[in-house]
């Protein structure tokens, strides 16, 4: 039996953009998944479609066990997590001697062939690493992350479909190119500004406002969504923006130590569930078996 776990994530800046080469950063934070895989002569097809891809691309046959900090299908990386979890459980229980690099690699692989073929590396690269990643096309950087980031996550609890919204995206780069191409370059340009900007926590908040309204104008957004970030600004959040693929899910908002409860109880009065949270720093690491 092996347990192993990995973090969910935040877009900083960049989700959609990076599915096009453009840059984006994530950076994982606290919540986990923890799965457990046993080597079983009884396989149990498990019902998620990303852990029944792991096991179907490695050739494997074992039963698995799932526990979740992390809400799923709301932006925060939940299916990177437990594909990248399952994975090393599988390579740790089954000896397979895939590198952590080599793990990463073959999370991304799981995360395409599950989304219909589009997926950037992202949410699975920061996963297994953790920390703040800069990623651009295949180029993928870890960053010194800025110290004492206080981040407000805000639930909607509106389900959406990450697949879903990359193809409306794509349908929309096909249907009006000329819009569709600066909103993605002016995404990118955001990422690369903040790249300077790592420990101005005010000036990275005024960078994911502008980042969120792009992505608003490509049409990702939420009224649920909407209300949140504006919520949270209100409340003295250094910004706030959706997080991931959008059209429900989770925004997040970055804070000073001494704003977050209150950014945390104006996003509750908008009915969202939140996690006070800050980055981690581990990414994937082996657990006690239970
Ligand atoms: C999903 O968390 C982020 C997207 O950019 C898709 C991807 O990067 O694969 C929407």
């Amino acid at each position: 039996m092996a347990t192993w776990s990995a973090p969910g994530k935040v877009f900083l800046f960049g989700e959609h953009a990076v599915v096009y080469g453009k840059p984006g950063i994530a950076m994982s934070i606290k919540p986990r998944v923890m799965v457990t895989v046993r080597h079983s002569r009884y396989f149990q097809r498990p019902n998620s479609p990303y852990i029944a891809e792991c096991f179907k691309l490695l050739d494997i046959k074992g039963s698995v066990y799932v526990r979740s900090q992390l809400p799923s299908a709301s932006g925060l990386g939940s299916s990177a997590a437990v594909t990248v979890a399952t994975l090393f459980a599988i390579n740790d229980e089954f000896q397979l001697g895939y590198s952590r690099a080599e793990v990463a690699e073959l999370a991304h692989e799981v995360e395409k062939i599950t989304q219909g073929g589009r997926a950037s590396a992202t949410d699975t690269y920061v996963s297994t690493f953790g920390g703040m990643v800069l990623i651009r096309g295949e180029e993928k950087r870890r960053l010194i992350p800025p110290q004492n980031l206080s981040i407000v996550i805000g639930n909607s609890m509106v389900s959406h479909n990450t697949s879903e919204m990359v193809r409306r995206v794509a349908e929309f780069r096909e249907h009006s190119p000329a819009v569709a191409n600066p909103i993605m370059d002016a995404i990118g340009a955001i990422t690369m500004e903040a790249m300077h900007n790592m420990e101005n926590h005010k000036e990275l908040g005024n960078l994911m406002n502008r980042n969120h309204a792009l992505l608003e104008a490509l049409g990702v957004s939420h009224p649920a969504l909407s209300n949140l970030v504006l919520a949270a600004r209100s409340a003295g959040a250094y910004g706030a923006k959706l997080s991931g693929a959008g059209g429900g899910g989770c925004i997040w908002a970055l804070c000073s130590k001494g704003s977050r409860n209150r950014v945390a109880n104006a996003l509750e009065d908008c009915d969202a569930k939140t996690i006070i949270t800050t980055i981690d720093t581990e990414g994937a690491r082996k657990e006690a078996d239970l």
